[in-house]
């Protein structure tokens, strides 16, 4: 592995790079801030996030991947490109750059992750698969014919995977995973409070208040907001039953997820995953109460990932290291001459 080696986890939420043998070098929220006027990038990461809902009408604050997919090339083009340049400067030798892709990614959106990262002017470009970096980045030995599960719950998408073997075997996702949690909360507010709330207000609620395992009504968050009927800035103490309730149908969907992927997994596999027990990365890893609610409600021990929200990056980036053993988790951006 050469020092210029990059790692991405192009996460709908956030984007996580390594490089070289330094590690994570850059964990930012995948945010460009594009001025339309002069077609000119304002700003990425951290920077951009703070201008989501502050930006006057010329100004586009937007999150280019969605549901863990590329749905606007041009911008995702320009931001890789500013923030590997932000990692690794001007340099004479290109980096090689590894981007994990979702398990259910498409061709054509392999193509457009593969196409991103060239532009960011890198000499070679990889693709693993992300339940495979995520079990590397959490040091499981996954080269031996032993099943483990993997669930990664980011922002846009909660995906639940079994690995053996340096391949995925069976892997399912959907759609209900921190974003769409904070929906919940944002419609829960509007519907039982009347009280208009942006989506950053209710993620910090989330993080806050939530516990999915023994919610008290005692335990409460004060969420500040505007009311729709004075149309004025107003405030609600939320307790976390309350919250519990208005995230139960994600919670129960991620779940069900859980036991679809059990159910579906060959018996020794099953057998092995009962052994191990189940892993849980991405940031919605930290939902209060989850490990305990997973053991309760499955039958299945769980753990959280060390990191958990930097883990799968730092898998892709010690996936350099494994690139011979690892072959059919990658593939060759050479593989995409279609110009
Ligand atoms: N402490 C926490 N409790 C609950 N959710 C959290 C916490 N920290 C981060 N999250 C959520 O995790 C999601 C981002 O996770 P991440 O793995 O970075 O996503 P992605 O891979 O899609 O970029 C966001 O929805 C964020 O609100
Ligand atoms: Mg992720």
């Amino acid at each position: 592995m050469a020092n210029t080696d990059i790692g991405i986890d192009l996460g709908t939420s956030n984007i996580v790079m390594t490089m070289g043998r330094k590690g994570v070098v850059l964990s930012e929220p995948s945010v460009i801030a594009y001025n339309t006027r002069t077609e000119r990038v304002l700003a990425v990461g951290k920077e951009a996030y703070e201008m989501i809902g502050r930006n006057p009408d010329y100004i586009r604050v937007a999150r280019p991947i969605c549901d863990g997919v590329i749905s606007d090339d041009d911008l995702t083009h320009s931001m890789i490109r500013e923030f590997v340049l932000k990692v690794a400067g001007y340099q004479l030798i290109k980096p090689r750059i590894i981007i994990c892709v979702p398990s259910f990614i498409t061709d054509i959106q392999s193509r457009a992750v593969v196409e991103a990262a060239k532009s960011a002017g890198s000499r070679q470009v990889y693709l693993i698969q992300e339940p495979v970096a995520a079990m590397i980045g959490a040091g499981v030995n996954i080269a031996k014919a032993r099943g483990h599960m993997i669930v990664d719950i980011g922002g846009g998408t909660t995906d639940v995977a079994i690995v053996s073997m340096n391949g995925l075997v069976t892997s399912h996702t959907i759609k209900n995973a921190g974003n769409s949690i904070d929906r919940a909360i944002i419609k829960y507010m509007q519907n039982t409070y009347k009280l208009l709330i942006g989506e950053r207000t209710a993620e910090t609620v989330k993080r806050e208040l939530c516990n999915l395992y023994d919610p008290n009504d005692e335990i409460t968050y004060t969420v500040k907001g505007r009311s729709l009927i004075k149309g004025l800035p107003a405030q609600v103490q939320l307790n976390e039953i309350e919250l519990f309730k208005a995230i139960e149908d994600e919670t129960f969907a991620i779940m069900a997820a859980i036991r679809k992927v059990l159910e579906d997994a060959p018996p020794e596999l099953a057998g092995d995953i009962y052994d191990n027990g189940l892993l849980l990365t991405g940031g919605g890893a930290l939902l209060g109460g989850l490990t305990q609610l997973i053991r309760r409600t499955l039958n299945i021990n769980c753990t959280i990932a060390k990191d958990a929200v930097n883990c799968v990056a730092k898998g892709t980036g010690m996936a350099f290291r494994s690139m011979t053993t690892l072959l059919d988790g990658f593939e060759s951006a050479t593989v995409y001459k279609y110009r």
